[in-house]
């Protein structure tokens, strides 16, 4: 057991919050508070440091056993929290790994699952399809936002899911008119 993140876990939950903002900022809800998204989108897998590093990094599938402790890291991020911070930042930790049809960790469908975990998830989701993974190649960022699509409204929140893709659309548009 060790009580450490490692290096891509910290860069990949640092680039999840960037995401995580800018599908915030693009979505006015009274129960959202863009600095709550940050923070749980920031801290959503710190329960990771409490998964032991060789299931965290096997080169392969993890085991039906295996899978069962890596499914721990939403309760125990939200355990390492509990009572520091306020419960729509620990709430958006437990439940990141929900799928709005009910197929997620703890089974917990759309109109249960807090906005701001439904925004990590799909921001989750993208940043770990484009990486490498000890399981994985990379994904192109085209392979990912097709995924997103195709999969919005059963995967992924559609709202959340779609902005994200706009997003991303736009950091390509900006890039290609700065070719000149
Ligand atoms: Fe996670």
């Amino acid at each position: 057991m060790t009580d450490t993140l490692d290096r891509k876990t910290i860069f990949h939950c640092i680039r999840t919050s960037l995401y995580a903002v800018r599908v915030a900022l693009n979505k006015e809800r009274e129960d959202l508070k863009v600095r709550d998204v940050w923070l749980a989108a920031l801290l959503h897998d710190i329960g990771k440091a409490k998964i032991p590093k060789p299931i965290l990094n096997k080169a392969g599938k993890l085991t039906a056993e295996e899978m069962l402790v890596m499914k721990t890291h939403a309760r125990k991020g939200t355990e390492m929290l509990e009572g520091r911070l306020p419960a729509a930042i620990t709430d958006a930790v437990l439940y990141h790994h929900e799928i709005i049809d009910g197929t997620g960790y703890y089974g917990v469908s759309d109109k249960d699952i807090p906005e701001a975990a439904k925004i990590i998830r799909v921001c989750d989701v993208y940043d770990s399809l484009i990486s490498q993974r000890p399981y994985k190649e990379p994904w192109t960022k085209d392979e990912a936002l097709i995924y997103l699509w195709e999969n919005s409204g059963t995967l992924f929140d559609p709202v959340y899911a779609h902005i994200l893709c706009r997003e991303v659309v736009r950091d390509f548009r900006k890039k290609i008119c700065s070719y000149r």
